[in-house]
């Protein structure tokens, strides 16, 4: 396949690549709906009643496809806005932290973070935003619900000052919230936002927030309020600043409320007009620039069962340079096997599109049977890994008790898939049979048992095993290595790529056994092949 010879291929088809992240209920599934719903995406937004426990362990998504109807994928959503292509990528709404989560932010290039007016900043949001941090992912912040009763506009702020160590700069204010809501105001552009116009995207320009032609639209007292908060907000937050937002400094604020769609369309505009275009991905033995000519991308997420009837499996991929053509052959880099991708899957959010290429920042869905792993590295040839998609030391393990022997084949194939798929870490010991299985979260072990139970049709239990962590054991030295095996056969594992892991105890157990074998690195992550 003949390469690109435009260097500037990532600026011909230039998109943005952001993820929501958010609490649960704090409104993602309404704010998305609502976003492609503005932009044109979905012709018609109504509730997406879907609720509970159920929809937690699948993706919010495919609450929103069956309720609307089209086709969408239940992993990414495309599409236009402003003469850019936008891609969203679901972060699954666990409470837990999931390795799963934190891949998909390894392949946004910014992210929108929603907080619910009345509960400020919860757990799950902060967690979310240290992976944001740690990777200078720059994030646009919308507080939603300010319909409802809630926080004081300037308690939410320094909240997110003082809890995330970030500048924050208000793009809209709410005018009266909860009962006496109006709707919003456009602090930079001068616009009235009224509730009753939202759907329309009609709004009063005027030529301040002390425009008398306000007050045909407030009443008195609330405006008056407003014109005091507003102004204190206009003169007491930092102007915005492009660069230090893209550097993860400083967030743009928006208050709105996806359910009555008050701001959407200015979240929309403050993607268009900040949100940054795909970067350079670090790789070795080098970055990787967008605007290279070959094609190469990384897999940061295997979905397994997406047709129940089907054992395939669908392999993300981020295209992180090159303009990939449907048919092209791909490297793998961890096999050297050429890869054909006949049949790759494009998202749009409006009726599945025949879509022949893909351009750097963009997923794609490759069917295969099991050969692509997350963490792999696809090249049009050249030799290069993207790095940075670690596993991560697991903080809860447990012994996998098979409440019915017959079935052991198919409880092996359900834990080798969602492995994968990053629902859980594997592990086998050396010496034994029991599997055991590592989580970050407790709620990924209920996450793993009811899709164990409900796509494989095997009965399981966890018990309780002996060990409190584990750590990849590598050496420079292989018979170093063996012998550190060989030494320990009750305590070291084999992950699913054969490395061996040691299964500590107690802290107290790692160190000791640390310095007894100072050949021997113990690490907490592991990066893919
Ligand atoms: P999630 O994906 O983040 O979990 O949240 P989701 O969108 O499902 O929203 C959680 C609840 O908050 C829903 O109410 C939703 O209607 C409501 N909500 C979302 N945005 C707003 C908003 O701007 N204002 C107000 N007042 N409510 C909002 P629910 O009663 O739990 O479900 P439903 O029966 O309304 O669907």
């Amino acid at each position: 396949m003949s390469a690109e010879t435009d260097l500037s291929v990532a600026l011909r088809a230039p998109r943005r690549t952001f993820a929501i992240i958010s609490h649960p209920d704090a409104g993602k599934t309404t704010l998305t709906e609502k976003l492609l719903l503005h932009a044109g995406a979905i012709r018609l937004a109504g509730h997406v009643r879907a609720r509970g426990e159920g929809r937690r362990t699948q993706s919010d998504w495919m609450a929103i496809e069956r309720a609307r109807g089209i086709s969408v994928s239940s992993s990414v959503m495309t599409f236009e806005y402003g003469g850019l292509v936008f891609n969203l990528l679901d972060t699954p709404g666990h409470e837990d932290f999931s390795e799963d989560t934190y891949r998909t932010l390894t392949a946004v290039d910014s992210a929108v973070m929603v907080i619910d007016a009345a509960k400020g900043i919860e757990s799950q949001t902060r967690k979310l935003f240290e992976v944001c941090r740690l990777r200078d992912v720059p994030i646009i912040t919308f507080i939603n619900k300010v319909d409802r009763e809630g926080r004081e506009p300037f308690e939410l702020l320094d909240e997110i000052t003082e809890t995330l160590a970030l500048d924050v700069s208000p793009v809209t204010w709410p005018v009266g919230m909860g009962g006496r809501f109006q709707g919003c105001f456009d602090l930079r552009r001068n616009r009235l936002l009224r509730t009753e116009w939202a759907r329309e995207g009609r709004f009063l320009e005027v030529d301040g927030i002390e425009d008398e032609r306000l007050a045909a639209h407030l009443p008195a007292d609330i405006r008056a309020e407003f014109v005091e908060s507003a102004g204190l907000a206009s003169a007491g937050y930092p102007a915005l600043d492009a660069e230090s937002y893209q550097a993860g400094h400083l967030t743009p604020v928006v208050f709105g409320t996806a359910l009555k769609e008050v701001c959407v369309r200015e979240l929309l505009d403050s993607l268009l007009a900040w949100a940054p275009p795909p970067k350079a991905q670090p790789a070795t033995p080098r970055a990787v620039e967008p605007s290279e000519p070959a094609v190469t991308g990384f897999v940061f997420k295997v979905q397994a069962n997406m047709d129940p009837n089907h054992r395939d499996r669908v392999a993300f991929m981020r295209v992180c340079s090159g303009r990939f053509r449907r048919g092209m052959k791909l490297k793998q880099a961890a096999t050297g096997k050429m890869i054909a991708i006949n049949a790759p899957i494009f998202f749009f959010a409006r009726e599945r599109e025949v879509v022949d290429e893909a351009w750097p920042g963009d997923i794609i869905g490759i069917p295969n049977h099991g050969v692509l792993r997350v963490g792999d590295t696809l090249t049009e040839g050249a030799d290069l890994r993207f790095t940075g998609l670690p596993n991560f030391a697991p903080e809860i393990l447990r012994r996998v008790r098979l409440q019915d022997p017959i079935r052991a084949k198919q409880m092996r194939r359900a834990l080798e898939d969602l492995a994968e798929e990053g629902v859980a870490q594997i592990f086998r010991p050396i010496q034994g049979s029991d599997w055991i299985v590592g989580v970050v979260g407790a709620l990924q072990l209920d996450v793993l048992r009811s899709r164990i139970e409900t796509e494989y049709k095997v009965a399981i239990a966890f018990e309780q095993a002996p060990f409190e962590t584990a750590r990849w054991a590598t050496s420079d030295d292989p018979a170093a290595l063996k012998a550190f095996v060989a030494a320990h056969p009750f305590a070291v594992a084999e992950d699913r790529d054969g490395v061996p892991v040691f299964l500590a105890r107690s802290a107290w157990d790692l160190q000791r056994t640390a310095q007894d074998n100072t050949a021997i690195r113990f690490s907490a992550t592991r990066e893919r092949a």
